[in-house]
């Protein structure tokens, strides 16, 4: 049995993530953690809320509550979506737990024990007209590196440059819009991530398997210089992760705080201690899944995140860990995607634009999402959500094949032969031919699921499904059964039986739809298979089943104009 240590970017605290969002870490991360415990695997899957930095306190000002109980309201508000679209996390966690104070405190003391870490008395952006230092996201203005005129003090959303405030172009306060900004000094504390160069460099050469998205993003800020910059790790904020070293105080730090994409990463190794605290379990059993002196050295540790979210993944984070000089556990691989877009334009936070989490639940169970965002993720290039897409797929793939299918065949066995699975024929060749297809459908399905190919492995399953109706279609059931009941009882056993083998391998991409198959089914396990053969003679002649409630509806044409019009505008 492998054992999957599985993390997804954790989701900033400020407001509900749209379906953008979701792909692009959460839900692929949940395809691949359910998928591993389908196998039979033994899988630690975690995610949290990132809650510290310059976007939780601008949100909580907004919405005119401290700054903590906003973090505790919208994490409860997150994990209810969570459990909304069944993303199966063992833990969601939240990045100001006390674990993850300790834990963060605990790696600068050790990045200053091995010499990484500098004070610098630095020039920070001061604004006269906010009474306050600027730091990241309060202050924007125009990138210098790309020239987009929107880049935030932290990063540039345009070309992923990570940038200090100080780099900003026509910089402006992002509180009050004032240009009336000076540079005062203040002391820092920065990560030397410039030493870790080398290391960094021949773990990353090492990676030969990752995808190129991950690989070409991590090489240009490797060898462009720019990307391994030091960084300054502390802010002039009050909310966040105070500065100590280790348990210690660290002197002139006094009233400052990490910033917060240094502690969010470490968060997926304190969500661990979380689980444990949760569950009652010991130190012991969450260290063997991140300490490699204690257990982790047999995990493969898969990250899922959003392209602009490389840099931080495959740069500043193992340059911690691997600053620290203690044996944590350095993800094996990096699965990153491009941005879904919206209609004709961009999903948009700030904007209101798009479909976001809620809205979705509101109009459609979370299936139907699930399918079409997995099935669309943007894995080579950006793709873009459509209503008539979205009502096309849902329509033919899920509808019309699969459910259908689930649908004719229960309803045909109930009228001719009763609630149960007939006896009778011996399969022939159009059944081996099935089992052919099957297995050879079932093979690409798994290689491109253990290889992360998300659109390929959509279109495997969908493939299975397909072979399950020209099945049907060839055998014809209704007018064999005219002649030759015996062999339509065959027929139809075959039948009832791949509407199980669905349930089994569909579960990760549809949970809801295929727990509602094995349930009609009946079935009373519902172990991955290991060949068509088995799979098919699962339920026996005899085996009582009953017909289940419609598992798909249609999307009908006035449907997808209104939910069109519905969300074309900005969400208030
Ligand atoms: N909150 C960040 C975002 O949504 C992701 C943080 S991932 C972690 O882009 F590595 F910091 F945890
Ligand atoms: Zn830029």
């Amino acid at each position: 049995m492998a054992r999957h240590l599985i993390t997804s970017a954790i989701p900033y605290i400020n407001g509900i993530k749209h379906l953008g969002n979701l792909v692009g870490s959460q839900l692929p991360a949940d395809l691949y953690a359910r998928y591993q415990r389908a196998r039979g695997n033994e899988v630690m899957f975690l995610c949290a809320t990132d809650e510290h930095g310059t976007p939780a306190e601008l949100a909580a000002a907004k919405a005119g509550k401290p700054v903590a109980d906003y973090c505790a309201e919208m994490w409860a508000v997150q994990a209810e979506l969570a459990r909304g679209f069944r993303l199966s996390f063992d833990h969601f966690g939240r990045s100001s737990s006390p674990q993850n104070h300790r834990l963060t405190q605990h790696f600068a003391g050790r990045l200053a024990d091995a010499g990484l870490i500098r004070e610098v008395s630095e020039k920070q952006v001061y604004s006269n007209a906010d009474g306050r230092f600027l730091p990241d996201r309060y202050i924007e203005g125009t990138c210098p590196n790309c020239g987009y005129d929107k880049a935030r003090g932290d990063q540039c959303e345009n070309c992923t440059k990570q940038l200090d405030p100080t780099d900003l172009i026509d910089p402006r306060s992002a509180i009050s819009g004032s240009t009336d900004l000076e540079v005062r000094e203040t002391k820092h504390l920065y990560l030397r991530q410039s030493e870790m160069r080398g290391k960094l460099q021949e773990w990353i050469d090492s990676k030969t398997d990752w995808p190129i998205l991950t690989t070409s993003i991590a090489k240009k800020w490797l060898n462009d210089g720019d990307g391994l910059q030091d960084r300054g790790i502390t802010r002039d904020l009050d909310w966040g992760i105070p500065v100590k070293k280790g348990a210690e105080d660290w002197p002139g730090m006094e009233g400052k705080v990490f910033y917060v994409w240094f502690d969010a990463p470490i968060e997926y190794i304190a969500c661990a201690g979380e689980w444990a605290e949760a569950h009652g379990k010991t130190d012991g059993d969450w260290e063997r899944w991140w300490r490699t002196d204690k257990g982790a050295d047999d995990v493969r540790y898969t990250q899922f995140m959003g392209k602009d979210n490389v840099p931080f993944h495959t740069l500043s984070f193992p340059a911690t860990i691997l600053g620290s000089g203690e044996p944590w556990k350095l993800v094996d691989y990096i699965k990153s995607f491009n941005y879904l877009n919206y209609d004709g334009g961009q999903f948009s936070t700030s904007q209101g634009r798009g479909v976001f989490m809620d809205q979705a639940l509101d109009i459609l169970p979370a299936d139907y999402w699930r399918w079409w965002l997995l099935s669309h993720a943007p894995e080579s290039s950006d793709s873009e959500f459509t209503w008539v897409n979205f009502q096309g797929s849902v329509n033919k793939d899920l509808a019309d094949v699969l459910g259908n299918f689930a649908s004719r065949v229960t309803k045909f066995c109930r009228s001719k032969f009763g609630e149960h699975v007939p006896e009778g024929g011996t399969p022939g060749a159009r059944e081996a031919q099935l089992i052919a297809d099957l297995n050879a459908g079932l093979g690409d399905y798994e290689r491109h699921m253990d290889a992360i190919d998300i659109r390929k492995s959509a279109t495997a399953l969908r493939g299975l499904w397909v072979l399950g109706n020209e099945y049907l279609q060839d055998a014809a059931p209704w007018a064999t059964f005219k002649q030759d009941p015996g062999k339509a009882a065959m027929q139809i056993r075959t039948a009832l039986n791949l509407i199980r083998l669905y349930g089994v391998i569909s579960s990760p991409f549809i949970p809801d739809a295929s727990a509602q198959l094995l349930t009609a089914m009946q079935a009373e396990t519902a172990n991955w298979p290991d060949g068509a053969e088995g799979a098919l003679a699962a339920l026996p002649a005899g085996h009582v089943f009953s017909v289940p409630d419609v598992t798909f509806r249609k999307i009908s044409d006035e449907e997808r104009s209104e939910w069109q019009a519905r969300f074309a505008g900005t969400r208030t």
